[in-house]
């Protein structure tokens, strides 16, 4: 098992996304989110609208909240305080794949999915089949909405496969699941994507709030439009920004592409979200040592990796034995992860500017919160400073007002209060 220099260095440019580079992804950026506003057949960014707008802060009321996000489920009830303030009273979270089952592979069923969702709904609701409860679901997946309790899965991303489910309605799957389980007092009234459920969380503490970001498993943007379509009020707008396809992927991203459940969909998403990256870090390290089988290295390595260098070469020595065990190799290896992870960040701030330039239209760009959630921002090393290092390139002193805001438990938090918006006013 070889190290191989050259292509090493060769993968290291390539991994570069110069100033240059983000400062055009955000203007491509700005012009898809306009011409999909549009409907133009040349955008690649979905921009559907949510038939819901900005919060007051002053919502009310005991809710449940469902969030369906890839990897796991999370059901609540939630007591918005109508002061800006929100408590969650019972939580209770469930992997959806485990060494027993897996409900999102394609030889899953609609059915056991979402009766394992409306299962986990009641266990929120501690088994209660009599009082009525209002529940607002937050679905991590683009649909196609005509108000805000009816949701059509466009197509599944992150590598769900579960048949009979896209080109349907999401809610009505869910309510029909929750009928056959007993628990017809529960009363989907709300669905909306966890990019939305983030922003209107965001904006019930801080109004000023006005782009959501889930920068997780997957990658996605919203933001509040204010002239959505001719006719159509002012709506929060899910743009479907891990779909942009306008960056010039290596051939390494290609590759990756092509090998995915959706060859030629998420582009972006597959250049910066947490299922993907751990994926292009396992395809670098097979080409690097020209390995035959390909190793499998997580987002969630990739990150002990990149903190600290005895667990890397733990990690290495664990997926690839004896041959990784030169320090100086481990510390190339380390960088590879790195700059990942920096490319990441950089096409990520990208997006946020292109959002910001079309919120701002001629104007200057306002100082506002952002709202941030998902792992990858969290907890990946490099990632939240170099976000704001290419805000600055791209935007300069612009970029000073801004603040990203994490906000926890946004999606169920925002499924809430869409409930309460649906229901209340
Ligand atoms: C995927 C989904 C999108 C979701 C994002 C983050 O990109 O298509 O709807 O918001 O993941 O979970």
């Amino acid at each position: 098992m070889a190290f191989n220099e050259n292509l090493y260095k060769e993968i290291m440019e390539e991994l570069e996304a110069s100033q240059e580079f983000i400062t055009e992804a955000a203007g491509a950026f700005r012009w898809d989110l306009e011409q999909g506003l549009k409907k133009s057949e040349y955008s690649s960014l979905a921009m559907l609208p949510s038939f819901i707008g900005l919060p007051e802060g002053k919502e009310k009321g005991e809710f449940l909240a469902l969030d369906f996000g890839g990897s796991n489920v999370r059901a609540s009830v939630v007591r918005l305080l109508g002061n800006s303030n929100f408590e969650v009273l019972n939580w209770v979270e469930k992997p959806l794949v485990t060494a027993e089952y897996n409900l999102l592979n394609s030889s899953a069923t609609s059915e056991a999915l979402f009766d394992f969702l409306a299962e986990t709904v009641g266990e929120a609701a501690e088994g209660n089949k009599d009082r009525e409860y209002y529940l607002g679901h937050t679905f991590s997946f683009g649909t196609e909405q005509e108000d805000i309790n009816t949701a059509r899965l466009i197509k599944w991303a992150k590598e769900i496969a579960v048949p009979g489910v896209e080109g349907e309605d999401v809610n009505a799957l869910l309510r029909e699941a929750l009928v056959r389980k007993g628990y017809a007092n529960i009363k989907p009234v709300a669905i909306l994507n966890d990019t939305v459920a983030l922003l209107l969380a965001a904006a019930y503490t801080y109004p000023d709030t006005r782009i959501g970001c889930i920068y997780a498993t997957g990658y996605n943007t919203c933001y509040m439009e204010v002239m959505p379509d001719v006719g159509r009020p002012a709506c929060i707008i899910n743009t479907e920004s891990g779909g942009f396809s306008k960056l010039m992927p290596s051939k390494w991203d290609l590759e990756l592409d092509r090998a995915s459940e959706q060859p030629g969909r998420q582009r972006l998403e597959k250049m910066v979200s947490g299922k993907y990256i751990g994926e292009l870090f396992s395809r670098l390290i097979k080409e690097v040592f020209g390995l035959t089988e390909k190793p499998s290295f997580s987002a969630v390595d990739m990150s002990a990796i990149m903190e600290d260098s005895v667990r890397a070469g733990e990690i290495f020595g664990t997926v690839l034995g004896d041959g990784a065990s030169d320090s100086e190799v481990i510390e190339k290896l380390r960088q590879l992860a790195k700059a990942i992870a920096i490319r990441s960040a950089r096409i990520v701030a990208a997006s946020w500017a292109g959002t910001l330039w079309h919120l701002a239209g001629s104007s200057k760009v306002e100082p506002q919160h952002i709202a941030v959630d998902g792992s990858l921002y969290q907890h990946m090393p490099y990632i939240q400073e170099n976000v704001r290092r290419a805000l600055y390139e791209i935007m300069d002193e612009e970029a000073g007002g801004l603040e990203p805001v994490l906000v926890k438990d946004g999606s169920s938090i925002g499924a809430a209060i869409a409930a309460a918006v649906a229901t209340c006013r």
